[in-house]
């Protein structure tokens, strides 16, 4: 049954994706939805197509979709769905973005698809059934050492002098091999799963960032907690996601952080 899923959800983010990738060539019709929250052409239209698909394969599922238009419903099934992930990126004509699309049977993530259009990048996987890329099967880097580690991690686009991570960044940036702030957390997580990246972690991240990011990583064979070591509640203040063997390392690097300066309080 997942793989019907699956099958569905890569078919409406190629489709989503072919949307993106002709706005992508056009000036960008930007307007905020805060200070440097951005929202375009894009995202809407590409939203439009993911939940009208969607609702016509499965009437009876709830979609919640970043830009406000799925519906909730009775079902056990849910899909979260980014229908830009990076807005910031295409706006600026920077080719990192993504459609983001994860699927949950009551609090289980069942199926998720990333798909970066621009190099025509499909991350897919299935509870249960692996991860992959293009095809080819996915797992985790083998780095055991957060020194010899490659991160990454991203900013929120609003309150964002209530944000921690720069001091989180500051220390990580100088106790690994670098962290890279590439602006879609979705291909963040999809780093991890295919082992281009060790360690991924964020503050404030919404449902639709992350639901197909993790269910990629815990098929890959990563681990997804949040800085307590806790298994990750969607939606949750804070995630943290690598490839299993440096995770204890980064998140006691994470509480010392956040004992030795006050301003970077771990959000619980
Ligand atoms: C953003 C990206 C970015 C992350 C922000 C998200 P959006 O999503 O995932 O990497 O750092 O927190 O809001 O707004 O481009 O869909
Ligand atoms: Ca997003
Ligand atoms: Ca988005």
């Amino acid at each position: 049954m997942t793989k019907n899923y699956l099958d569905v959800a890569t078919e409406i983010a190629l489709e989503a994706g072919k949307i993106l990738r002709e706005e992508f060539d056009r000036p960008a019709n930007i307007t905020y939805k805060g200070e440097a929250d951005l929202v375009t052409q894009a995202d809407k239209r590409s939203e439009r197509c993911i939940v009208e698909r969607l609702t016509k394969y499965f009437p009876d599922h709830g979609i919640v979709a970043e830009e406000g238009t799925g519906h909730d419903s009775a079902s056990e099934f849910r899909w979260f769905v980014d229908p830009l992930d990076g807005t910031t990126n295409f706006a600026h004509g920077y080719p990192c973005f993504s459609v983001s699309m994860g699927l949950a049977q009551r609090d289980t993530l069942i199926a998720g698809v990333v798909y970066n259009p621009y190099y025509n990048e499909l991350f897919c996987g299935a509870r249960g059934q692996g991860a992959t890329l293009n095809g080819k099967p996915l797992q985790v880097s083998k780095i055991d050492k957060l020194a010899a580690s490659l991160l990454c991690t991203g900013f929120p686009a609003h309150k964002r002098v209530a944000s921690p991570n720069i001091h989180y960044y500051w220390d990580f940036t100088l106790r690994s091999h670098g962290v890279r702030r590439d602006g879609s957390a979705a291909l963040d997580l999809a780093g991890v799963a295919a082992g281009r990246f060790d360690v991924f972690w964020e503050f404030g991240l919404n449902k639709w960032d992350v639901a197909a990011g993790i269910l990629l990583i815990e098929e890959a064979g990563g681990k997804v907690t949040d800085f307590d070591g806790k298994p990750y509640q969607l939606g949750g203040p804070m995630i943290l996601a690598s490839n299993g063997l440096v995770h204890e390392e980064t998140r006691q690097m994470a509480y010392e952080i956040s004992q030795r300066d006050p301003s970077a309080p771990l959000q619980r």
